[in-house]
């Protein structure tokens, strides 16, 4: 890694700058491509020049920045896009669950083994006997994964706790991760991802367990600033739209930004609320109904819009019969980010990459609609806007480096690796195949 404080990528076919703000409607194509020896420049982690080669060192000239303090970067003819965003991900567990592929093949539903005890309660049960140490091996593993496939920054969430003590432990290692670097992670409380197996059997559950996750667990975490928003598993069975809302509410009372698993597999109502609350993001879709979409479409011209955060990856992996409309809420304005939802239960895929293609193979959005989904739109999600997601001047200097001429190729290549180099705050942290 070069200890230059400026950076200089050049000779570049295309550089996708995804810049002026999250995208609804037809802009969410508009991904502001520079074509043609295109470079950008970066000094102290931040962007200072997107354009061409000329404009970028006449810049570079302008700031005083000496030659020999800037490392240069040979795009080789390839693209350059802002790093990529993954903004849901269960990044923290242990153990592993492929025992339920078989279930599922023999016709057990992804929520009736949830209910029987097993899928993520099974991985709450394997990450709660796991000591920090193989939670952190696990994590560094996988996130390095992450990083190899174009992730910059990544959304984390806890969620296989389940009690104040287990949730708190997994902020506090999403928060040592963080520190460890390079990538940037957003650290989300989902404590109600599923009843605690210690409510379980009790006529009132999902009540008493939800009250224990409001009153006890979400003050601690809001008190500990340990996380910066609060996720709900908010779906038939598991916690209705009023528990959702009761949680969701509070939250943001605590200064956290919400954001919910909403309409996932059936529609509950999630949409609506994300919108009703002004979450930042709503989760999943695939199940929602047109009042959901309708909901969507209302919040989506405030300058806070509720980002529909698609995550075709699990839908794929459980084998669902729909997929969220992603094409009608574009047609809507509603602004769509992508991501791979990685867990151990319905999406054991680390990999931006393919989400990038599943939105295009199978949520119909264009490369240019994709590539916008996991850039400025999955910033939004995060409520990141301001510093991540694009290149423009004054932004975090986090981009990916292709072994492709130009973004169309990006969801084409099914299954390839096509990242050449990632680039964290203005160094290279991560270099793949260089031919
Ligand atoms: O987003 N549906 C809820 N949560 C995860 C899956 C978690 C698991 O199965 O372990 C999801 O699909
Ligand atoms: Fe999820």
């Amino acid at each position: 890694m070069s200890d230059r404080p400026g950076l200089l990528v050049h000779n570049a076919a295309e550089v996708v700058t995804a810049s002026g703000g999250v995208r609804r409607g037809a802009d969410q194509a508009e991904i502001g491509i520079v074509y043609g020896d295109g470079a950008v420049a970066a000094y102290e982690g931040r962007i200072v020049a997107v354009g061409s080669l000329e404009e970028v060192e006449r810049r570079l000239g302008e700031m005083g920045v000496a030659a020999h303090a800037v490392a240069r970067l040979d795009a080789r003819g390839g693209v350059v896009t802002p790093g990529l965003i993954d903004p849901h991900t269960h990044l923290i567990f242990a153990g592993t669950r492929q025992a339920e592929v078989e279930l599922r093949q023999r016709g057990h539903g992804y929520l009736d083994i949830l209910a029987a005890g097993g899928g993520i309660l099974q991985t709450v049960r394997e990450t709660r006997a796991a000591p920090d140490e193989v939670l952190l091996a696990n994590a560094r593993r996988w996130s390095a994964e992450m990083l190899s496939h174009g992730v910059t920054t990544v959304e984390v969430k806890s969620g296989y706790g389940l009690s104040t003590d287990e949730e708190l432990r997994l902020l506090r290692l999403a928060g040592q991760l963080a520190e460890e670097g390079p990538l940037d992670i957003v650290p989300t409380f989902l404590g109600a991802h599923a009843v605690a197996p210690e409510f379980r059997g009790r006529a009132d559950a999902a009540v008493a367990y939800m009250a224990n996750v409001i009153d006890e667990q979400l003050p601690r975490v809001a008190e500990q600033g340990i996380a910066t928003s609060c996720d709900v598993f908010c779906e038939r069975g598991v916690f209705d739209v009023e528990m959702s809302r009761r949680l969701l509410t509070r939250a943001k009372e605590l200064g956290l930004q919400a954001r919910l698993h909403a309409d996932q597999l059936n529609a509950t109502g999630g949409a609506e609320l994300a919108a009703e609350i002004g979450a930042l993001s709503a989760d999943h879709l695939g199940g929602i109904s047109e009042a959901g979409i309708a909901a969507l479409a209302g919040a989506a011209g405030s300058d806070r819009p509720t980002v529909a955060t698609l995550l075709p990856i699990s839908a794929f992996y459980l084998d669902e019969p729909h997929y969220a409309p992603a094409r009608t809420m574009i047609e809507a304005g509603i602004p769509v980010a992508v991501g791979t939802d990685f867990n151990p239960g319905s999406s054991p895929a680390p990999n931006a990459e393919l989400a990038l293609q599943f939105a295009v193979h199978r949520l119909r959005l264009t490369a240019s609609e994709a590539i916008g989904a996991m850039t400025i739109n999955a910033a939004a999600a995060l409520g990141l806007e301001q510093t991540h997601g694009s290149l423009e001047d004054g932004k975090h200097a986090d981009l990916v480096l292709w072994e492709a001429d130009s973004h169309t190729l990006l969801p084409y290549w099914l299954g390839a690796d096509l990242v050449r180099t990632v680039v964290k705050r203005g160094h290279v942290v991560y270099e793949g195949r260089q031919d």
